[in-house]
Formats: C-alpha cells, sequence, structure tokens
C-alpha cells in the first residue's frame, strides 16, 4: 500500500494540471471550487471559479449578495439548487461562526449543504485533515487497484469503499493524497482506454491482473427517469414587452424565471395541444436531462389571450433574470430575434 501511495504521489507531480484552487489553502476558495466541480468539468468550471471569486472575494461578499445575482452568476451551470445552497450555507457560516469556516471534518458536515465528499475535500484541502474524498474518480481508481466488482452506489459498496478509501489514504499527506487519486483517476486511470501500457502501479493493479479494467466500477442502473413534456409560449402582451413567469412551486427551477408554460402527461397530449393552437413559431424540440427526469421542451410564439398573465418585461430585459438551463439553450440557438420578426 505504501508503495501504492508513493506512485500515485510520483505520478501526480510529475502530471498535475495548475489549477487555481490547488494554489490555495483558503476554505473558501476550497468550498467555492468544489462545488462548481460537483455541476461541471474542469475547464468549464476554472471560468465559474473566476467569476465567483472576483465578484465574491471573502464568504461575507457571497453571503450579502441577493440570491438572484448568486443565481445569474451561477446562470450556465444548471442545477441551481446547489447555488442556492451555497448562498445559505455562506450566510450561515457568516451568521453561526463570524465568516470562519469549522476546523473539524465534523463541523464541516453539520453545515446545511456539505456532504462527506466536501467535507472531506475541506478537511483535508485545506486544514490537512485524513479524511478520503470519494469521488468518481476515486471510485474507480479504488475498484481497480482492488478488483472490487460491489456496486459503488450500493448501500454495501458506498461503505466498502468509504472504509477502504480511508485505509488506503496517505496519513502523512491527505491532502496531496486526496489531490494525487483524484488526478490519477481523471487524466490516468481514465473509464476506457485506461494507460495501464505505462502505468506506475498496474503491477499492484488486481484488475489489471484479471483483465477486468475495463468492466470496473461497477454501477447499479438508476430506475428510469420521469419524462415531462412542456410547451413554453412567448407572448407580446404589448409591443417589445414579454411575460415571465417565476416559479414558486417545490419543484425543479424553484425561483427561476420562465416564460409561461403548459405541461402535458403524455407526447400525445403535448401533440395535440401543438396541432390545436393557433402560432406564428415553433422551435425543434429540446430534450433536457436531469438526473431523475427528461424534460421534453418545444417553445411557440403566439398571441396572448384574455387570460394570459405574467410579469411583463421588456424583451431583452430577460438576460438579467435567472432561467433554467433548458431555456438558455433555447435562447442561444435562436436569438431574441424569434421575438422582433414573428411575434406580432
Ligand atoms: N474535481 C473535483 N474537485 C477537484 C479538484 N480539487 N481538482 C480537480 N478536479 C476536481
Amino acid at each position: 500500500m505504501r508503495q501504492i501511495q508513493a506512485e500515485i504521489i510520483t505520478w501526480y507531480r510529475a502530471h498535475k494540471r495548475p489549477l487555481p484552487w490547488r494554489e490555495t489553502k483558503n476554505p473558501y476558495f476550497i468550498w467555492l471550487s468544489e462545488i462548481i466541480l460537483q455541476q461541471t468539468r474542469v475547464d468549464q468550471g476554472m471560468a465559474y471559479y473566476y467569476k465567483f471569486i472576483e465578484r465574491f472575494p471573502s464568504i461575507f461578499d457571497l453571503a450579502q449578495a441577493s440570491e438572484q445575482d448568486v443565481l445569474n452568476l451561477w446562470q450556465g451551470l444548471g442545477y441551481y439548487s446547489r447555488a442556492r445552497n451555497l448562498h445559505r450555507t455562506a450566510q450561515q457560516i457568516v451568521e453561526a461562526y463570524q465568516g470562519t469556516f469549522p476546523t473539524s471534518y465534523e463541523g464541516l458536515l453539520s453545515l446545511k449543504g456539505i456532504g462527506p465528499y466536501t467535507a472531506a475535500a475541506i478537511a483535508s484541502f485545506a486544514f490537512d485533515l485524513p479524511h478520503a474524498v470519494l469521488d468518481g474518480n476515486v471510485f474507480r481508481v479504488l475498484s481497480r487497484i482492488n478488483n472490487w466488482s460491489v456496486p459503488i452506489n450500493s448501500t454495501q459498496g458506498k461503505k466498502d469503499f468509504e472504509r477502504l478509501a480511508n485505509e488506503f489514504l496517505d496519513q502523512q499527506n491527505p491532502g496531496l493524497f486526496n489531490q494525487a487519486m483524484m488526478e490519477f483517476g481523471a487524466l490516468h486511470c481514465k473509464p476506457t482506454q485506461a494507460h495501464c501500457s505505462v502505468c506506475p502501479i498496474s503491477i499492484h493493479c488486481l484488475a489489471f491482473q484479471s483483465k477486468t479494467v475495463e468492466q470496473l466500477p461497477v454501477k447499479l442502473k438508476k430506475q428510469s427517469a420521469r419524462k415531462r413534456y412542456l410547451v413554453f409560449e412567448i407572448m407580446q402582451p404589448s409591443s417589445g414587452k414579454i411575460f415571465i413567469e417565476k416559479r414558486e412551486q417545490k419543484d425543479i427551477w424553484q425561483h427561476l424565471y420562465q416564460f409561461p408554460l403548459k405541461e402535458f402527461n403524455s407526447q400525445e397530449e403535448k401533440s395535440h395541444y401543438l396541432n390545436n393552437t393557433a402560432h406564428s413559431f415553433e422551435s425543434k424540440e429540446y430534450k433536457h436531462v436531469l438526473s431523475h427526469q427528461h424534460l421534453m421542451c418545444h417553445f411557440i410564439v403566439r398571441l396572448p389571450t384574455e387570460s394570459d398573465m405574467g410579469e411583463v418585461i421588456q424583451m431583452d430585459e430577460i438576460q438579467d433574470y435567472p432561467i433554467p438551463r433548458a431555456i438558455e439553450r433555447f435562447l442561444d440557438d435562436y436569438g431574441l430575434d424569434i421575438f422582433h420578426s414573428r411575434a406580432r
């Protein structure tokens, strides 16, 4: 085990990417980076990381911001509950801890919105405490070294891997070792086409010996996603204006804004509605995949009727509102011009 640890750290020193959150011990910056990286890849995450630390250089700045400012900065990453939790956790740390992060794993874990992964990341990267981080990369590396086929998302698997990861952790250099494991999984021990032929630990790797590298890790299939059929309706109550509405219900996209929406229970009902509703524009279908739901979205432009309602805004003001990623994709493709040229 010592030898494997040393090899992975040596590999890391030679191959690591220079990433800004690795140059700091500031728990606030480390926390921000981890929340962003739970939502996107390193290359895109970097831009968001810089945007956030520039706009909110301290946890006080983040805590004092309005929720809408935070959501606007998060725009493009999707899954806005992460951004709302980020904001609330900042407020909690300011109110209950005078803006100082708890310096123990348990203290971190007690915060709303910080789970085992994030607590271990902050504890090890900022405070060099011996807590193993377990992300997808680490699961993969460990499952291969040990040739374990217990599913990583089963109850038993989570328990087993958590124990293994902590046994495996380099207790002298937990922060460094955690980064090294993640990077080794991301760049070297990849899901497919792992670099086994040049791997410094292949002689210790049980999956390599058993030729099971490509089959690992094993994951249980999730139950299939709920499908939802959506039609967003773009309407001009008067020239240059559109309706938007804020989503208040406890559902996806809480507190985000949208064009007035009709939802249907099946593809057939939605098609029937589209075929029988006069409209001057119809987008292609946007299939938007969330973790437990698949959204089939259309966007149409139609005339408002007496019963249509919403907040009335100037068309281009939509840029100032936090909107779901699915709507953003539509606006990226069609722009605001469709309103000008087609809506009337
Ligand atoms: N993904 C999640 N956390 C990361 C980190 N600290 N460095 C690189 N990639 C990551």
